[in-house]
């Protein structure tokens, strides 16, 4: 698209001329006075404006002061006699690009200055996007400063900017979902479409037409025409979630348009280019997978270009509590709460737990601790709750088992459990529960605080 550029000035040469000298690389409008200025100026997003000082019953001036105070970062020339020269002057200071003086006598040099004001405009245009879009993107909050972390940002920020496909390989909830965001964001095209679709989420023939799109009448039930993720995804970047789960049919008809970058719409002939770059992450291995004979060895080595392994949470040294620490942040802000912090005893559980479900796993513990916590130190205890989940194996999901506990661990283990029996057996009454325990209770109410018993 051609820029716009808007010439004030009441002298029809001075006009006619810059038309002619810029009208194969602008879109010039002319106005001869400050009335007919202020209607193009308000129709128009105008990348410069080339502005007469002395216009019939306008200051040429004051006009520019006038359209900057509606655009504060609109680029303006001020065109002046020999005798104005001063007041063209102090206009720069105030922001105004540059000044001309009349008559032009070097023809090349008008250009030369007008070329340099579009230019800066464009740089003003492409900050503004880029602050927009960072903003309306939103970066996603990455924490990882554990070497396996580092090394993983590093690999992400070099490829991101390629235009390759990533393979993104690691456990459950080890946090494809957002390095997949992370790569688009990070990406040359991060201002164009982000589609994702999890593959295993879907039967078949629903997520076939989610990715080609369909014509109307393609199947019954397809009442109107609809573009796929395919076309959607055009200029952008497509994450396949789960690609490991996806029908050995949909497997080929994706190598297809791998290899031509087109593709056709279900119920339609007509053949459609597209040009996006493929993201897939799977939990499972892929070549385990092509050597199961579950997914097609062809397709494998068009995805597999660069494979990113994202590391489990226990190789991430530090990270734990970095995390841990983030949501805690994350989910008092949430619920409007005061938890925390850790007591040194909670650090070393969830330190020594497994996290089998990695990320995602360490985030809903945290967030249930929260939710459930009235406020007040965070301990081991309240990372597991007797009444906790189990893991497969059948051991507790979010700290060693009991023999493995720190002395002061257990100890906490079994204050919290003493104390939630003799406040049953005490019908509640902290008078009760103090004079059947023989401790104070003063020091027994703080005790029972401490554990989320009592709640002022
Ligand atoms: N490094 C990190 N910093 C902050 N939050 C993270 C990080 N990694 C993961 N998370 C959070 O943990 C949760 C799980 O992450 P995500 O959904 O990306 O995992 P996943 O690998 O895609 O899991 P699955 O294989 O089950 O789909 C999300 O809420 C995500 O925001
Ligand atoms: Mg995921």
């Amino acid at each position: 698209m051609l820029p716009k550029i808007l010439v004030v000035d009441d002298d029809r040469y001075t006009r006619t001329l810059i038309e002619q000298m810029m009208r194969k690389t602008a879109e010039v409008h002319l106005a001869e006075d400050g009335a007919a200025a202020r209607k193009l100026f308000a129709a128009v997003d105008f990348n410069l404006v080339l502005m007469d000082q002395r216009l019939p019953r306008d200051n040429g001036l004051e006009l520019l002061r006038e359209f900057r105070a509606r655009r504060p970062k609109l680029v303006a020339i001020l065109i002046t006699g020999f005798a104005d020269v001063r007041d063209a002057v102090a206009a720069v200071r105030e922001g105004l690009f540059d000044y001309l003086t009349k008559p032009f006598e070097d023809l090349e040099a008008l250009e030369a200055v007008i070329g340099k004001a579009l230019e800066l405009d464009r740089a003003y245009r492409e900050i503004d996007s880029l602050r927009s879009r960072l903003a309306a993107e939103g970066a996603p909050d990455v924490v990882g400063q554990s070497p396996a972390m580092e090394r993983l940002l590093d690999q992400i920020r070099q490829v991101a900017g390629l235009d390759t496909t990533v393979l993104l390989e690691g456990e459950s909830g080890t946090g494809k979902d957002l390095i997949a965001k992370l790569i688009h964001t990070w990406s040359t095209r991060s201002s164009k479409p982000y589609l994702e679709v999890n593959c295993g989420g879907l039967p078949e023939s629903l997520l076939e037409s989610l990715l080609f799109g369909y014509e109307k009448g393609a199947f019954t039930g397809a009442g109107q025409a609809n573009p796929g993720y395919f076309e959607k995804a055009h200029g952008g970047n497509l994450f396949l979630d789960e690609i490991a789960d996806m029908s050995p049919k949909l497997q080929s008809s994706l190598l297809r348009v791998l290899q031509d970058h087109s593709f056709a719409r279900i119920g339609s002939t007509q053949t459609r280019t597209t040009d996006f770059r493929l993201i897939c992450a799977t939990n499972r291995s892929l070549a385990g997978e092509v050597k199961a004979g579950g997914f097609r060895e062809d397709l494998y080595y068009r995805i597999n270009v660069v494979a990113v392994r994202l590391p489990p949470l226990r190789e991430r040294e530090g990270d734990i509590i970095r995390l841990a620490a983030h949501f805690l942040d994350h989910y008092n802000t949430k619920f409007g709460k005061e938890c925390g912090p850790f007591t040194p005893a909670a650090v070393r559980a969830l330190e020594a737990c497994r996290w089998q479900g990695n990320v995602r796993e360490l985030q809903h513990c945290i967030e249930r601790v929260v939710a459930l916590q009235p406020g007040g130190v965070i301990d081991a205890i309240h990372l597991n709750p007797t009444t906790d989940h189990r893991s497969e194996e059948g051991q507790p999901d979010s700290a060693a088992p009991a023999q493995a506990l720190a002395y002061q661990d257990a100890r906490a283990v079994f204050e919290r459990e003493y104390l939630r029996r003799l406040l049953d057996g005490a019908g509640g009454n902290i008078s009760e529960a103090a004079r059947l325990s023989g401790i104070p209770r003063q020091n027994l109410y703080v005790r029972m605080k401490r554990w989320g018993f009592v709640t002022d």
